[in-house]
């Protein structure tokens, strides 16, 4: 099974309302919640493909119940370690012209806690076929979290996705996911100045020695690994609500990691995904008529740019 890991989840809060006016009070038409957390929506997705999947990470209080009792509600198998504090909400003001978004921090995470977690995720690492990790670190939790988990897998061959931004990001780089998957502002983030596309693939390999899948919104994925660059950009732009997007684009790169699905395939596969969450509403769902689609008109991922010498065609990544 695909474990998907969250350390920092939330009970994502939809307000529907008419015109959202600053200072005033508003009457909610409609209120919406989901289990919300970059590595849940990993979990829905690859749940709604029919993938065998296992949800962990860090939930607490009664917001957490809450949660677990949603995924429980969709289908999603998952194991969290409880925590004292309460799991975050997110609350998202709908109007008729736009969103507005209020995220809380989540809750500090105690180093007792930490080393519960530490342990249910080796015991996790048993039954796994890939890892994911997905989204911010709550406070509490030392910046090399995702590093320690990584390493943990690789000792015991499991291979890793790795989504997050920042220090966190930068930290778990070093220790070698099996891929990462940033976009392209949360990379851009941690170089000193953004290069063009030949410079972009030199600065990603200063950062990381395993493959780095960046997404670049409509413009598709770049996956960059010591000695090529393969590319693939969706067919078509679609309309609709990209939050979710890059979520969906890790469930297809932890399924075609576990598959060992070479680039030329997995990255159209991704892509699609990815275009078809966009075609859905709410992050963590996608469009399975877009994604049929999309991926019967997408063409194969291309070697974006001349390679070093000695590098190879053979589009594996393991
Ligand atoms: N308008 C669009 N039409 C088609 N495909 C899209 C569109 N927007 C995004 N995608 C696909 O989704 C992928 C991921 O998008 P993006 O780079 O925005 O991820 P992200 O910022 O990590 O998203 P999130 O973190 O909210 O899940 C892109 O690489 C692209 O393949
Ligand atoms: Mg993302």
């Amino acid at each position: 099974m695909i474990v998907t890991v969250t350390l920092n989840p939330a009970l994502d809060l939809t307000y529907a309302v008419d015109a959202l006016v600053p200072h005033g009070t508003h009457r909610v038409a409609a209120a919406a919640e989901r289990p919300g957390g970059k590595g849940l929506n990993v979990a829905r997705v690859l749940h709604a493909l029919g993938e065998p999947v296992l949800a962990t990470g860090l939930l607490g209080g009664a917001t957490g119940d809450r949660v677990g009792h949603l995924l429980a509600d969709e289908g999603v198998r998952s194991s969290f370690v409880r925590i004292g504090g309460e799991t975050r909400r997110t609350v998202a003001v709908v109007d008729r012209a736009d969103a507005t978004g209020f995220w809380e921090p989540g809750p500090t995470v105690t180093p007792g806690e930490w080393s519960l977690f530490v342990a249910e995720f080796r015991e996790l690492l048993g039954p796994a076929t890939v890892v994911t990790l997905s989204g911010s670190l709550p406070p509490g939790l030392p910046i090399d979290a995702y590093a320690t988990l990584i390493a943990l897998a690789s000792a015991a061959d499991v291979p890793t996705v790795l989504d997050t931004s920042g220090p966190a990001l930068l930290a778990g780089l070093r220790a070698t996911p099996s891929m990462a998957k940033p976009n392209i502002d949360e990379l851009g983030a941690l170089l000193s100045r953004r290069p063009g596309p030949k410079g972009l693939a030199d600065a990603v390999r200063g950062l990381a020695t395993g493959p780095v899948v960046v997404s670049r919104g409509s413009a598709g994925l770049l996956a960059i690994t010591a000695d090529e660059v393969w590319e693939c950009a969706p067919p078509v732009d679609v309309a609709g609500n990209p939050t979710g997007a890059g979520d969906a684009c890790v469930a297809a790169l932890a399924r075609g990691l576990r598959d060992r699905t070479p680039w030329p395939a997995l990255l159209p596969d991704a892509v699609a995904l990815a275009a078809a969450a966009v075609a859905a509403p709410v992050a963590g769902a996608f469009d399975a008529e877009v994604y049929r689609r999309t991926r019967a008109t997408a063409a194969p991922a291309v070697a974006a740019l001349a390679m070093p010498e000695g590098g190879n065609h053979a589009g594996t990544h393991r």
